[in-house]
């Protein structure tokens, strides 16, 4: 048997240089030195050769081992700095760590919220109605006529569709949740008890108090004998779980078309304790909802038996509710998508 030393050591010394990992390295071990390796087959064979070539072939054989010890010892060195450098890459603890920012719900989101879920331990159910509201849903059945003044400020953002007939539908954004009333009353017998928070619109110019879109929260109660020390009793208990139990509210006379009497609800500013400073504009008192009992023309829209109910009813500015919470003097911040300003809630 012939051995080309010469080709067998560059063959091993190309193979050793392409190995990267320890198992390749391994695997070069077994096929080069292990027992069935292609050393000991060199050794195998001296039993084949003649007398004058054997000491020839085994020194050969000798000197061809120890050169491929020699480079499977260097190269396995290599390999363990190799993997050594590698590991310390995947593991560098001084690298800064990959950030998972965690979101939040929006503040005004988390104020309905928080006010729905007061009225819903309250016995309270949340309602929906649609944006897209019929004049008659967000007027005439509300006792807003169509000359009356209060229609004015309102009366506008009208979305031009036809019927099927080609008649024109007379439908508008809403510009108040006060619809839902009529809506919730027409699809329930009382005695019903209802939350309806979402997004009304109103031909205003943006400023720092205004906005053409904004969010309500009505409340609607309807039952038999529903009195006007139950909608006093009902309000003050949700402004002292929303405010802290030392507050103090009043309720102002005012006029609502939907409600019969009507008032506005202040509460001591929670910032002066009433004393009188810039928040409640020296008054020590901030509004914060309208109220009232609903009327009997209220009642007659949604089909009710004259005289047979009687019920409450308030409606609730979200953003301005929001903003004497947290002290927010800019409404536009809402809705300006400015993570600064979000991420702190
Ligand atoms: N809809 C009224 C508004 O937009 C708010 C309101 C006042 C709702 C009194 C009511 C209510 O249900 O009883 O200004």
């Amino acid at each position: 048997m012939v051995w080309n030393f010469e080709q067998l050591l560059m063959d091993a010394r190309q193979e050793l240089e392409g190995i990267k990992t320890a198992k390749a390295l391994e695997e070069f071990r077994v096929k080069y030195l292990g027992k069935k390796g292609v050393i000991q087959q060199v050794y195998a064979s001296l039993a084949q050769a003649s007398a004058e070539e054997k000491p020839l072939i085994g020194k050969q054989a000798n000197i061809f081992k120890n050169e491929v010890s020699g480079l499977f010892e260097q190269r396995k060195k290599d390999v363990e700095g190799l993997e050594k450098q590698q590991h310390r890459r995947i593991l560098d603890v001084s690298l800064p760590g990959v950030s998972q920012p965690v979101g939040v719900r929006h503040v005004l989101n988390q104020t309905i919220d928080q006010i729905c879920g007061i009225f819903e331990g309250f016995g309270f159910v949340i309602e929906e109605g649609p944006e897209v509201e019929t004049e008659f849903h967000n007027f005439d059945a509300l006792n807003i006529p169509k000359d009356h003044p209060s229609r004015d400020g309102f009366d506008t953002f009208y979305v031009d569709e036809k019927d099927p007939d080609d008649k024109k539908l007379n439908q508008l954004l809403r510009s108040q949740t006060s619809p839902v009333q009529i809506r919730v009353m027409k699809a329930h017998t009382p005695p019903l008890a209802v939350v309806v928070p979402g997004r009304v619109y109103r031909p205003d110019a943006v400023d720092a108090s205004h906005s053409f879109m904004f969010h309500q929260i009505e409340g609607l109660l309807v039952d038999k004998h529903v009195r006007f020390s139950d909608l006093k009793g009902l309000i003050e208990a949700f402004l002292k779980r929303l405010f802290g139990e030392e507050i103090t509210m009043r309720f102002r006379p005012h006029f609502f078309p939907f409600t019969e009497p009507s008032a506005e609800v202040d509460v001591s500013c929670y910032i002066c304790k009433g004393k009188g400073c810039s928040a409640c504009k020296r008054t020590g008192w901030i509004e914060v909802m309208g109220c009232g009992m609903v009327h009997p023309k209220v009642f007659e829209a949604a089909g009710y038996p004259k005289g047979k109910y009687t019920g409450l009813a308030f409606g609730l500015g979200v953003e301005r509710l929001t903003m004497l919470k947290y002290g927010i003097h800019d409404i536009r911040l809402f809705f300006e998508n400015d993570l600064r300003f979000l991420k702190q809630f």
